[in-house]
């Protein structure tokens, strides 16, 4: 979709998660942060909105508007949707500009995609008007964002706790060696919490009033300040709106089981690789990224469970954008880990 008066030529970063995606512009940095979610007008199919606007749509439309994530547990689950969103961030970007070009992108995707599924992300960055796409695992990214030796031959282990999957994945020599992919992630928290506060409280909540409760008063482990929170919904027994105080022991019933099947991914993960990698992450410790690690007392707990220190890398969120951005902006450097457009494929279908 090459326009033929385009006479800027721009490379982009993209980040196209579950919760939230981002663009990182070649030379600028991150120029787009937003939720993945779209607001539909499900008679006329017109898309309302995009990203923010549609996310403070949730739970709070008439019935012919539909509110929707394109992605699911990482995975694009509506391609058309999916399509549209990255033309609107990217035509965001162009701004008024019309003489502008998209030449290539580095995306970031789970590291288990099937070709299917990785094919399907190419065909929605072209269809959505970029030249040449370049696939890169979203863990190798989020390594590059946290400025990792990853090159080197010393294992370097990252634990992307995000929106819809737990990436857990130890990296040597620029690549994975062993790796898991977990749909357990935040937004598996917010539905246990609303769940748990349906099931307790007898009280119905929307999903971001569980989220609010999970980043306001949510901790892995107990603190020492005692949270609370008060809430409001619908009383299930008399249909009636009601108000609730919640307390973060609530929370952290409504999470622990969520919380020790991520911890049991990392495990496992460290139970596989070879002795002289597992050395090294004894020694360097696991670095921890994405919005689902910001969670109070996460790092702790994944310390005190697998005796292995764990540092939150700076800036969790943007960090596999920024990755996609070093890559985008260093192709020749970057291109054996970048799966190459030009490679023929295997399509198993
Ligand atoms: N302070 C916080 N405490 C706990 N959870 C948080 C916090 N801030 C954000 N989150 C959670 O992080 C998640 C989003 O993280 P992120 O943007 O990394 O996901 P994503 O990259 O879109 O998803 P994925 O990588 O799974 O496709 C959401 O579930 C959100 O509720
Ligand atoms: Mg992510």
């Amino acid at each position: 979709m090459r326009s033929p008066l385009a006479i800027f030529s721009k490379n982009v970063g993209i980040d196209l998660g579950t919760a939230n995606s981002l663009v990182y512009l070649a030379g600028r940095g991150i120029v787009i942060n937003e939720p993945s979610i779209a607001a539909i007008n499900a008679k006329t199919n017109q898309v309302l909105a995009i990203g923010e606007e549609a996310k403070k749509m949730i739970g709070r439309t008439p019935q012919h508007i539909n509110v929707v994530r394109p992605l699911v547990n990482g995975v694009i689950s509506d391609f058309e949707m999916a399509q549209e969103m990255l033309r609107h961030f990217l035509r965001k970007l162009g701004g008024t500009k019309i003489f502008y070009n998209f030449q290539k992108a580095v995306i970031g995707v789970p590291s288990n995609l099937t070709e299917v599924e990785r094919k399907s992300v190419e065909d929605a960055i072209v269809g959505a008007g970029v030249s040449k796409a370049y696939i890169i695992e979203e863990p190798i990214a989020a390594a590059m964002g946290a400025r990792l030796p990853i090159e080197e031959p010393a294992a370097n282990m990252i634990i992307d706790i995000g929106g819809g999957t737990t990436e857990v994945a130890i990296i040597s020599m620029g690549g994975t060696v062993t790796s898991k992919s977990l749909k357990i992630a935040g937004d598996k928290l917010n539905d246990d919490i609303l769940r748990f506060i349906r099931d307790e409280f007898k009280l119905a909540i929307g999903e971001p009033t569980a989220e609010e409760l999970k980043i306001h008063i949510g901790s892995a482990l107990p603190t020492n300040e005692k949270m609370e929170m008060a809430v409001r919904g619908r009383d299930l027994a008399t249909g009636l709106p009601r108000e609730a105080l919640v307390r973060d022991t609530h929370i952290r019933a409504a999470i622990v089981k969520s919380l020790k099947s991520i911890v049991e991914a990392v495990k496992e993960v460290i139970e596989i690789s070879p002795p002289e990698l597992a050395g090294d992450i004894l020694k360097r410790g696991m670095h921890m990224c994405g919005g689902g690690s910001l969670l109070k007392g996460m790092d702790a707990l994944l310390a005190r469970e697998l005796g292995v220190a764990a540092n939150l890398v700076d800036d969790p969120l943007t960090c596999v954008a920024r990755g996609t951005g070093i890559a985008v902006e260093n192709l020749p450097k970057y291109q054996l880990i970048l799966d190459n457009p030009l490679r023929p494929r295997d399509i198993k279908i």
